[in-house]
């Protein structure tokens, strides 16, 4: 392990220490308990507070400002997993062992590479589109190049096409101990094979495929934005390596490599947020994957859901320099306004995520004067923030609020922050999909109609002007 690797490793220890103490008094989360349906459960305004289904994924505990994956804290798989454990975890529940793990990367390299849905995308004017809508707009093209779904539609069984794809991943699988092994294949017979498998566009080798196929077509919405032609992914490079190599044209510093590995599996799986729930929502309907990662890409585009860390950006220049903070912040505070990259409808505590977030832009602008300069400004401002909104209204800092200098510091223009938050999130998409499709139930919640009844009609020539009703 290097230096910088084990320096890395042990700020993560340390913010996880410091998230243990603070936490300390509140009051232990109450313990989740399986669901015996129907179930009552007090529901605010967009289904606030409404239990959709049960869930093995991920916890998020907002007074204790805790993070779970599969019983995994959130600390640990920073401080010692990678993000293509951490994805594989996620979809299937456990982590994997050596040879699952090189299989599963085997697969997503191979995935990785879509020239072809590449070369359909370069035809759009993705120059003149909002990163997340060419985005949204590649997916369907892998979808259409492919699946054979809209010919083919699903097998009967969603169960049986979820284990067969199981059966069809190309590497030992030992789930809870059973060995039983599966097939080898040659490349050539592998691509025949997974195209075979992706025709229904369900299942794990398409989450796989998604998982894989959207960092590339990142890659392509950032080079073709530049005058670039896109970069093919490079065997030598980790998943995290390869992000930043296609969307940037260079190769990262292994420090870089780590930091965004870290700031991957940060952003993977975050409860039932608003793109996770639109991906669901699509996916119970049975439309498939590709569709489903579409809606939680087009959800996650909304600035309230993604894009705050570009705002972050924006904010902290405006501010100039640590001197401007707390005029610039009492300003905003008489307006009531908000600032971006504080706050969270579950943390009431500071989001873990930003806990980590934070140390590592500090580490990462280290010998770089404009993102040191960011940091400074963005560590004053969290003071000011937390000694007051924090007291008052328990406003702390969440996952957006230091991202933005991270990736800034790699070179990484702003209006790709939230492609990179989607690229995390496809894991935590396609997982809880996957997950809900074994006992799906189609979404339906209500609405609460406070309208008039029995109105009569009256035909448009005696229809005086509208009047409210
Ligand atoms: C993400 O759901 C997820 O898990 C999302 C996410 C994920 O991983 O998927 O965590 C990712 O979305 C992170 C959030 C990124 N967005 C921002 O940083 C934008 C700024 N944040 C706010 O818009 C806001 O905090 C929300 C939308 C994130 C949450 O808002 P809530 O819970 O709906 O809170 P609210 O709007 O009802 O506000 C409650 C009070 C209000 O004051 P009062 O009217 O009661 O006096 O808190 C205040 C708000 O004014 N408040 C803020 C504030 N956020 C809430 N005041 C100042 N700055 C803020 N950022």
């Amino acid at each position: 392990m290097s230096k910088e690797t084990k320096e890395i490793t042990e700020l993560i220890l340390k913010a996880k220490a410091k998230a243990l103490k603070e936490t300390s008094s509140e009051a232990e989360p109450e313990l989740t308990r399986p669901i015996k349906w129907p179930t009552d459960c007090i529901v605010g305004p967009g289904l606030e507070g409404a239990i959709a289904c049960e869930t093995k994924i991920g916890y998020v505990n907002g007074s204790k400002g805790w993070l779970i994956y599969r019983g995994y804290n959130i600390f640990d798989l920073c401080a010692y997993s990678t993000f293509e454990e951490v994805s594989y975890l996620l979809l299937h529940g456990y982590l994997p062992n050596e040879k699952q793990l090189e299989g599963f990367k085997k697969k997503m390299l191979l995935f990785s590479h879509i020239p072809n849905t590449k070369r359909l995308l370069m035809g759009f004017p993705i120059e003149n589109m909002k990163p997340m809508a060419a985005l949204r707009m590649g997916t369907n093209l892998m979808r259409q190049e492919f699946t054979d779904v809209d010919k083919y539609g699903y097998l009967s069984n969603i169960a049986n096409i979820i284990s067969a794809d199981e059966d069809s991943i190309p590497m030992e699988t030992e789930p809870m101990g059973e060995e039983h092994a599966i097939y080898e294949f040659k490349r050539k017979q592998l691509e025949n094979k997974i195209k075979d498998d992706l025709k229904h566009a369900i299942g794990f080798d398409s989450c796989y495929h998604l998982l894989a196929g959207v960092p590339s077509l990142t890659g392509v919405v950032a080079r073709i934005r530049d005058g670039h032609l896109p970069l093919e992914p490079k065997s030598e490079l980790s998943y995290a390596g390869n992000l930043i190599y296609m969307i940037t044209g260079r190769e990262p510093t292994s420090v870089e490599e780590r930091v965004m590995d870290i700031a991957l599996i940060l952003h993977a799986d975050h409860g039932m947020n608003a793109s996770t729930f639109a991906s669901m929502v699509v996916a119970s309907t049975l439309a498939d994957l590709y569709l489903s990662v579409g809606a939680g890409i087009a959800a996650l585009n909304g600035p309230l859901h993604g894009g705050a860390n570009e705002k972050v950006i924006e904010v902290l220049k405006d501010i100039g320099s640590v001197n401007n903070v707390k005029p610039w912040f009492d300003k905003v505070r008489a307006k009531k306004g908000k600032i971006m990259g504080f706050g969270h409808r579950v943390y009431k505590a500071y989001d873990p995520r930003a806990r980590v977030l934070g140390p590592l832009a500090k580490y990462l602008s280290k010998g770089n004067p404009e993102a040191k300069k960011l940091f400074a400004t963005a560590n004053a401002l969290e003071k000011e923030v937390v000694s007051t909104l924090g007291k008052e209204k328990r406003i702390f800092p969440n996952v957006d609020f230091y991202s933005g200098i991270v990736y800034s510091s790699m070179g990484i223009a702003p209006d790709l922050f939230t492609p990179i938050f989607a690229v995390s999130r496809v894991a935590g998409w396609t997982a809880r999909v996957q997950e809900y499709l074994r006992n799906n139930r189609i979404f339906r919640p209500r609405a609460m109609y406070v309208g008039p009844f029995d109105k009569e009609y009256v035909p448009v020539k005696q229809r005086r002007a509208a009047k409210k009703s």
